[in-house]
């Protein structure tokens, strides 16, 4: 079998359309252009491209965007009343704080002093809480964009088996939380489970997201899975350049797998379309605008 390939850049495109569309509706009908800031501690140069395409993709579609840059020795005090400036701002409807931040700041605090609602990565307890007990809240990106890859791909996910590995609050987690919201029997593998590659054998899905260059086998995975890879790792090639690589051995795995992401390619380009339609929600829902995107 050769996998079919999971464009996430076209997918990604498409959603970016559709949020455009929806933006253009909502200023038009209801005089409401959802705005996301996006605070960022520091100079960390990969950080600074992230928030830099974020902004671009956010005006691209029709968005306000606000960019706050805040020196690498801001205060956690200071960090905290920027945030909760923010969530008294009603042009702001989603607020993102780039992370890592500094070691002398409490992510967590910094987290829980987003206002639930404006919460567009959907890292705050609330948010985590309402995921997990069946409630509306706001969904991390890059799990929410696997999983709209995943239905596309599949269309009911009722009843299949899932692997998820990795157990990040940002992807593993969360990820596990949304395949069983969707009626999977999900499994959750890690650094110490014990025969991975018998877990991911028996798996219809398998999303990694370990952080460990190829660590998943082309071998392992069963014929006719599909494969979502959450993973990017920058590796040296035997020619001293670099190259990127995700999580799984995408050249065994693609003769294996039914479908699967490349990296780079696949689920990348999907986590800022995913901001961008979480910052339109947190806006129709803030303004009691009836839900959006047919996404
Ligand atoms: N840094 C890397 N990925 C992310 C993300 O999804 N959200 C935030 N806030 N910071 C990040």
């Amino acid at each position: 079998m050769t996998a079919d390939i999971i464009d996430g850049k076209a997918f990604a495109s498409n959603l970016k359309e559709n949020i455009a569309h929806k933006v253009a509706h909502l200023k038009e009908n209801y005089k409401l252009v959802p705005g996301l800031a996006v605070v960022l501690v520091g100079e960390d140069p990969a950080s600074q491209v992230y928030v830099r395409n974020k902004n671009k993709s956010t005006l691209a579609a029709g968005m306000n965007s606000y960019e706050h840059l805040m020196n690498d020795d801001v205060s956690e005090a200071d960090l905290i009343a920027k945030v909760e400036e923010l969530n008294n701002d009603p042009k702001v409807h989603g607020i993102l704080v780039q992370l890592p931040l500094p070691k002398h700041i409490n992510e967590a605090a910094v987290i829980e002093s987003i206002a639930p609602e404006k919460d567009v990565d959907g890292f705050h307890v609330i948010n985590s809480g309402l995921m997990a007990t069946g409630g509306k809240g706001m969904v991390p990106c890059t799990p929410l964009g696997c999983i709209m890859m995943l239905k596309d791909k599949l269309g009911n996910l009722s009843g299949l088996d899932a692997v998820v590995v990795g157990r990040s609050n940002i992807v593993g987690k969360p990820m596990a939380q949304l395949l069983l919201n969707e009626s999977c029997t999900v499994t959750i593998a890690h650094s110490r489970t014990k025969n991975l590659a018998e877990v991911v054998g028996r798996s219809d899905i398998v999303v990694a997201a370990v952080g460990v260059p190829e660590l998943v086998k082309g071998d392992w995975i069963k014929e006719g899975a599909t494969v979502i890879d959450v993973g990017i790792n920058r590796i040296e090639k035997e020619d001293g350049k670099t190259k990127l690589v995700g999580d799984v051995d995408f050249e065994e795995a693609s003769k294996r797998a039914g479908a699967i992401t490349p990296v780079p390619g696949g689920v990348g380009p999907m986590t800022i379309a995913v901001l961008l339609a979480n910052t339109v929600t947190a806006a129709c829902r803030q303004a009691g605008v009836d839900e959006p995107l047919n996404c």
